[in-house]
């Protein structure tokens, strides 16, 4: 096996998604590491979670620049020191400009806790709660200037119960962001990715899948 993809990771909040990644990667199941952390927030708990796996994680404070160019400019600045090779977005709270996507061309990852391209946007889950859909779930897509409108790579669905609260379903949704974003970055790693116009094609062998989620089961 070859040296691990080097993957960046952006984030501003909790970091759960960041560290499905580092133990995806400490299970030895994906060959894709994280070599830093980057955020706009000091008191992100992903910081503390990087720093825990002796992982470089950065606070770059947005205030400090004159606007979204320019603090995207000192982003790729420390990705590409550190060799990165996909950025993953992971609750980055922030809209990315050209300046990243042009020095990551098709190599910037988000996830979104909803089936888009319903609900993109902030409080997706309260969202599809308020819609009164029967299923909603995550997406993995890959990051264009629109907001979640990107190439999708993979998706999951999740139930919404009748007793779902914001919290019950948003709990629910990231047990399944876990599964499936250490797999597009593993995916990614195999370079079995393809974009072609708006779809993502899968190369090489996977299970067909042809179980359907039912919701409310029969
Ligand atoms: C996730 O729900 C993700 O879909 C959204 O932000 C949240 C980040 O959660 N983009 P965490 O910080 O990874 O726990």
């Amino acid at each position: 096996m070859g040296n691990p993809l080097k993957v960046g990771v952006l984030a501003s909040g909790n970091g759960s998604n960041l560290q499905a990644i580092i133990d995806g990667r400490e299970r030895g199941e994906l060959d894709a590491e994280v070599v830093c952390v980057i955020t706009n927030r000091a008191d992100a708990y992903a910081l503390v979670r990087a720093r825990n796996h002796g992982i470089p994680a950065i606070y770059l404070n947005h205030r400090e620049f004159s606007g979204r160019e320019a603090y995207d400019a000192a982003t790729v600045e420390v990705l590409k020191t550190h060799g990165v090779e996909l950025v993953v977005l992971a609750g980055f709270m922030r809209i990315i400009t050209r300046v990243l996507l042009d020095a990551f061309p098709q190599a910037v990852m988000n996830i979104h806790p909803a089936l888009l391209p319903a609900f993109p946007g902030l409080d997706a889950q309260k969202q599809a709660l308020e819609h009164g859909t029967k299923l909603t779930g995550c997406t993995v897509h890959f990051v264009d200037e629109g907001t979640d409108t990107g190439p999708i790579i993979i998706q999951a669905a999740v139930p919404i119960l009748a007793d779902d609260t914001v919290e019950t379903l948003s709990r629910r949704i990231h047990l399944q962001e876990h599964r499936i974003y250490p797999q597009a970055i593993q995916l990614f790693a195999e370079g079995r990715l393809t974009v072609v116009g708006r779809r993502v094609l899968v190369t090489g062998p996977h299970a067909p899948e042809e179980s359907s989620l039912v919701n409310p089961a029969a």
